[in-house]
């Protein structure tokens, strides 16, 4: 009878557990001096002719950015905002913060009833949700510190693509047939994503009104958007909608560049992305937790390795809780979260044998999205410069509101604020006093852009979306290749899984972990539940002999492409 509890808890989550599928691919594509690697093949060629025709890494991310604008309107924008982190020929290190910021006219109950309770779906569908845009703030401060081909030539290709217009993937098509209902619920007039009847894979989209946003930008620089007529589009929008985003807050959005997050692991230099993006901070914990113990020996997926990063992870998701946010307002305690003596004695009471349970929600249990939304890509030129970028609406195609007029959509970050102390957000993560919504403050994110060296020279260029999942997936990818000496297309297709403090259990890919490990994590108190896909990735590594492998995920339908 000791097993019974166990057995029965293996019908609940399922019994298909044979590994299939991902396993399969060695290597990725390889190349000797160059590498782009995107979501969307579109998007990496436009990426791969500015590196052919002599622009560097950075200059080929712009034009990136901006074709994703088109060609995946899900998570690709010019009305949201992200990350990127730099490390030039040189292996002098930059970090960009572009994300959005609550507008002035936001504040802390905005999205709570009368009663002090959260109104569901407030923080995510319409105009209230939306976020001061940074996107385009961010393509020109990166462009003016590295760009070396003029900003036009890399707005062009995304103005082409959208006048051209774009065949939709089944991917595309799904979710553009998911969103019927809310795109028509919180635009005025119809919008070109919809449709009476199903869209289908190889339907075309045709984005003018997006080509002449962006041909205002190509033309005017910032003021192509943050003034003038664009401006002037989104504020109508916002306003007369029940939004909040005005003249002054387009007007005064800064993009900002701030000191990266730098840790060591195992010989390696780690380069991330600081606050008020969680991802660098919760990485560098994480690592340094994991360099104490011989993950090599227990075993890539081992119920050892599992369980130890279950533990590592419940602590520092418990801590990203309580005290990140934006630096700009709230004192963050980065020092102390980086230190060794702070995560010597976080990580001490670890139990090699035994879970720890989390903190009961109070506030119930938490259904999180199968969601891959947002979208990283990156890069390398021939030089040896190097680009991590991050970037995203938060949900797909945002709050989906399209600007009347602009064509593109407006980001759903304000989600990603706490908008009541210990109230989960759309991903499940709660949040506190740290990450309360204040005007022009920014939302606390999870994208983690990151770039690593090995001995001075660039090692990896790695990142995915996939909301709170994102700092987990990364930190296995960069276990799976320093600790279990994986290619990078391996690292990135194995199973991966993931815990983050609450709701208190272990996520593991559906059918791809074996049920005797299911039974000892389950026999050492861990709770275990499947889902789909856990990240979508698209990253880089540099192989000892000097060849660039770019490696896109098998679970999205990305493309790797170098010379
Ligand atoms: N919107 C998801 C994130 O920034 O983590």
């Amino acid at each position: 009878m000791k097993y019974f509890p166990f057995l029965l808890a293996l019908l609940i989550v399922g019994c298909q557990n044979t590994k299939t599928g991902y396993q399969d691919q060695k290597t990725g594509t390889m190349g000797d001096s160059a590498m782009v690697v995107t979501t969307h093949p579109l998007a990496t060629q436009v990426g791969l002719e500015v590196l052919r025709n002599g622009g560097n890494a950075i200059d080929a991310a712009i034009a990136i950015q901006f074709s994703l604008a088109v060609v995946y309107p899900v998570a690709g924008n010019i009305g949201g905002g992200g990350f990127a982190v730099i490390r030039t020929k040189d292996g002098d290190f930059h970090t960009l913060d572009f994300r959005e910021k609550a507008p002035k006219r936001a504040y802390r109950d905005m999205f709570l009833d009368r009663d002090g309770n959260v109104v569901e779906g407030s923080s995510t569908l319409g105009h209230k949700a939306a976020g001061v845009p940074g996107t385009v703030d961010g393509m020109f401060k990166l462009h003016e510190k590295f760009g070396s081909v003029p900003m036009e030539d890399l707005i062009q290709p995304a103005i082409n693509q959208a006048v051209a217009g774009v065949e939709i993937s089944s991917f595309d098509a799904f979710n553009i047939n998911k969103y019927q209902e809310a795109f028509r619920e919180v635009n005025r007039d119809s919008i070109h994503f919809l449709k009476n009847g199903e869209w289908k894979e190889g339907d075309s989209l045709f984005h003018n009104e997006l080509a002449g946003t962006l041909s205002f930008i190509r033309d005017f620089g910032r003021d192509g958007f943050y003034g003038g007529l664009v401006a002037n589009q989104i504020v109508a929008e916002c306003l007369t909608n029940g939004g909040f985003i005005s003249k002054e807050d387009l007007r005064d959005y800064n993009a900002v560049w701030r000191e990266p997050i730098v840790g060591e692991y195992r010989g390696y230099k780690v380069v991330s992305m600081p606050p008020p993006s969680s991802g660098g901070v919760a990485i560098m914990q994480l690592l340094q937790g994991a360099e104490e113990y011989p993950i090599n020996k227990w075993g890539h997926n081992s119920p050892d390795a599992i369980h130890l990063m279950t533990e590592l992870e419940r602590r520092v998701y418990a801590d990203r809780a309580t005290f990140l946010g934006d630096p700009d307002h709230y004192d963050v305690p980065t020092k102390m979260l980086l230190s060794e003596d702070y995560n010597e004695e976080r990580f001490d009471n670890i139990d090699l044998k035994a879970a720890t349970p989390s903190e009961d929600i109070k506030e119930g249990k938490v259904d999180i999205i199968e969601s891959v939304e947002t979208t990283h890509f990156s890069v390398v030129d021939k030089w040896g410069n190097a680009v991590s970028l991050t970037t995203t609406l938060n949900g797909y195609f945002g709050c989906k509101v399209m600007v009347k007029g602009a064509g593109f959509f407006l980001n759903n970050e304000m989600d990603d604020f706490s908008a009541k102390p210990g109230v989960p957000n759309y991903f499940g993560l709660v949040g506190a006093e740290a990450n309360a919504i204040k005007p022009e403050k920014r939302m606390l994110s999870s994208m983690t852009p990151t770039i690593v060296e090995k001995d001075g020279e660039l090692s990896m260029v790695i990142g995915t979306p996939g909301g709170a999942t994102i700092i987990t997936s990364v930190f296995q990818t960069i276990l799976n290749v320093v600790d279990h000496g994986m290619t990078m297309q391996e690292a990135i297709n194995v199973p991966k899984v993931h815990h983050q403090w609450l709701p208190d259990r272990i996520l593991y890919e559906r059918s791809q972990l074996d049920t005797a490990t299911i039974i000892q994590l389950i026999e050492m108190g861990h709770d275990v539940e499947d889902r789909g896909a856990l990240g979508r990735m698209d990253c880089i590594l540099v192989h000892p002999n000097g060849q660039i492998e770019g490696a896109t995920d098998r679970r999205g339908g990305g493309a790797a492409m170098g010379y």
